[in-house]
């Protein structure tokens, strides 16, 4: 469950200030698929980053599985950051100097688990996104598709409570970004794992459950594109 209550956020610029988002409230459960979806510089990222804890609101409050940021310490958000939230970017981000398996393990090396105990679940995850074929190719050897599915599998190698990506399609082409959709679409686990997508395009925006339309850093309308799920039903089920 990840939440924002009425947060803003307003960035200095020069003598003027950017609202970049303005009283807008969420809340995700477990589970769900949100799409978040508005055009260029109306506060996606800007939101996103307050839900991954990388960034903080200037007022307002964010929680993660009921716990509020504000709260934890900087090693507490680290820690959060590092162990229960896998982030998947437009650019992939992944490191030029390693191969596939290895900026898949990356997380888990970072979080000091040894080499060789790292690399067994990084070719799993691998294996998971169809890639294990590349796993010792370096990322200039793939295409961008598999770049963002090598991004995807290291997200998902420390078995993240949320998996927040960011315009994930917005540098492919449509024969790929079909592939990483089909892809993020397995990833939601009812009642465990979500999945927050930040997107312009609308084809990619109906994967999610639900898809919020921001606009001017404020929550413009919701629609479920799939049947709300009863979470209520799950939760007392397990
Ligand atoms: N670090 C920053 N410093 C100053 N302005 C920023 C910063 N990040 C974002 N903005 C501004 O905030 C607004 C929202 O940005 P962003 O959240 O990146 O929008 P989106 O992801 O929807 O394109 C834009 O006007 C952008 O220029
Ligand atoms: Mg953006």
């Amino acid at each position: 469950m990840m939440e924002a209550k009425d947060v803003t956020k307003h960035y200095p610029q020069g003598s003027r200030i950017v609202k970049a988002l303005q009283g807008v409230s969420l809340r995700i459960e477990a589970g769900e698929f949100t799409s978040i979806m508005g055009p260029s510089g109306s506060g996606k990222s800007t939101l996103m980053h307050l839900l991954g804890a990388l960034d903080t609101p200037t007022s307002g409050e964010v929680f993660f599985q009921d716990r509020p940021l504000h709260k934890m310490s900087d090693r507490e958000l680290a820690a959060l950051r590092r162990n229960r939230i896998g982030f998947v970017f437009q650019f992939f981000n992944l490191l030029p100097t390693l191969k596939a398996v290895e900026n898949v393990a990356l997380p888990l090396l970072l979080s000091g688990i040894s080499r060789a105990k790292a690399l067994k679940p990084a070719y799993e995850e691998l294996e998971r996104v169809n890639l294990l074929d590349r796993a010792e190719h370096f990322p200039d050897e793939m295409s961008g598709g598999e770049m963002q599915r090598v991004a995807i599998a290291r997200a998902l190698v420390i078995h993240p409570e949320a998996v927040l990506c960011d315009e994930p399609t917005g540098n492919l082409d449509s024969a790929n970004s079909e592939e990483v959709l089909k892809l993020l679409r397995k990833l939601p686990e009812p009642g465990k794992r979500s999945v927050v997508m930040v997107t312009h395009d609308d084809h990619a925006a109906r994967f999610g459950d639900r898809i919020v339309h921001i606009r001017d850093g404020r929550i413009d309308s919701e629609e479920w594109v799939r049947e709300k799920p009863n979470y209520a039903i799950t939760a007392a089920h397990v």
